[in-house]
């Protein structure tokens, strides 16, 4: 495995994806000497905390800071001085980072109020980065609480969680704080296909489409899928055996499923659902997809402008067929064909016969349109 979640760690702001507010204050920040003592950075796992946590401990020590104006201009880290190349190896003693996940004790942060007391080694700034910052124990955040009541001068203090409700107010608002948001299924995809033209991987639009719907949002989930991916199959990646692999369907199949509905195709679509089952798709997991399109479509179909609101979980192609197929549908008719499948896939689990009650639903609804 090539750990592409570590080899394409952003390596300056502009490289930190769907975060455009905060990777603008930051590189502000940094290029007015402005940066702060202590930021909060929260929101869902693998959208680039701990990497934007890096690049502050990279802008505050990079040693062009003082004397480049290219610094002073762009606001980002060089990457060739050894405080960037420290800090980007890891190596960087005075870049601190703890797991709050299993360094939780009070001795923990006893050993880190001494540790902050000490100046810097090497570098300008001691940047204490704490990962899953939730963790903490009471007594750790009271510990923590009192140092950044007074911060030295010479730190600078970086919580990251998932977890924003579990943070203090007494810590919370006394940090900069910045939310992270999940990133668009479009986005997901531009950045996997950047590696897998710099790895040399063969594979489609639809593939790495599929990989960031199963991400959910987190670029790190969607990276280790690929390599997961990459593992079993190699260099050249073909749709069908990711989907085996995710156990999830391509929304081809849903989007072509929902045509052959829509069309009142009763004979068409029982052959495509054999198919698949055939095929050894797993039907019920596929219903729900199905079910959460159809929601989509229905939306859309209330009021267009609603689109707008999936542009982030869906491609752009798919964004396009739900409102293609909006325009088809009749409003009642389609309540009742969601009610149906829902009924279908509750009834779906409790059978090993899992075609049946989404075949006869499906007849069922098409039979009384027409
Ligand atoms: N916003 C982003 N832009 C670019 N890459 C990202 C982003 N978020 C996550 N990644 C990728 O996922 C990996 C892990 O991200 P990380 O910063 O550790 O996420 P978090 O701390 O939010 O869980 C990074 O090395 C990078 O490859
Ligand atoms: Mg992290
Ligand atoms: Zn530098």
């Amino acid at each position: 495995m090539i750990a592409i979640y570590r080899k394409y760690r952003p390596k300056v702001l502009a490289d930190l994806i769907g975060q455009d507010d905060i990777t603008e204050t930051l590189k502000n920040a940094a290029r007015l000497n402005k940066i702060g003592h202590s930021y909060l950075f929260f929101g869902p796992r693998g959208t680039g905390k701990t990497s934007a946590a890096r690049l502050v401990a990279k802008t505050l020590n990079c040693l062009t800071r003082t004397t480049d104006n290219k610094f002073h201009k762009e606001g980002e880290p060089c990457n060739r001085c050894t405080a960037c190349e420290e800090i980007d190896k890891g190596h960087a003693i005075d870049v601190i980072e703890i797991d709050a996940a299993s360094n939780r004790g009070i001795d923990e942060m006893r050993n880190l109020k001494e540790h902050i007391a000490l100046a810097p080694i090497r570098l300008l700034k001691k940047v204490f980065i704490i990962d899953e910052a939730h963790m903490l124990t009471r007594e750790a955040f009271n510990a923590l609480l009192k140092t950044l009541e007074e911060p030295p001068l010479h730190t600078c203090f970086i919580l990251a969680t998932t977890e924003r409700e579990k943070i203090p107010a007494t810590i919370a608002s006394r940090a900069q704080r910045f939310q992270f948001k999940k990133l668009p299924i479009v986005k997901i995809v531009e950045k996997l296909e950047k590696v897998v033209s710099a790895e040399n991987i063969k594979t489609s639009p639809h593939v790495l489409e599929l990989i960031a719907e199963a991400a959910e949002g987190s670029l790190r989930d969607a990276e280790s899928l690929l390599d997961q991916v990459v593992a079993f199959e190699g260099s050249s990646i073909e749709l069908r055996n990711v989907e085996h692999l995710l156990g999830k369907a391509s929304r081809n199949h849903i989007m072509k499923l929902t045509h052959l509905i829509l069309s009142s195709d009763i004979s068409g679509v029982l052959r495509y659902l054999a198919t698949l089952d055939e095929e050894g798709y797993n039907l019920t997991q596929l219903t729900k997809d199905l079910i959460h399109y159809l929601r989509k479509v229905l939306a859309v179909k209330v009021d267009p402008a609603l689109l707008s609101l999936f542009r982030n979980e869906v491609s752009s192609d798919e964004l396009k067929t739900i409102e293609e197929q909006s325009a088809l549908v009749r409003e009642k008719q389609h309540i009742a064909l969601i009610k149906s499948l829902i009924r279908a896939y509750s009834e779906m689990r409790y059978t090993p016969l899992t075609i049946v009650p989404l075949e006869v639903a499906l007849i069922e609804n098409l039979k009384t349109n027409t």
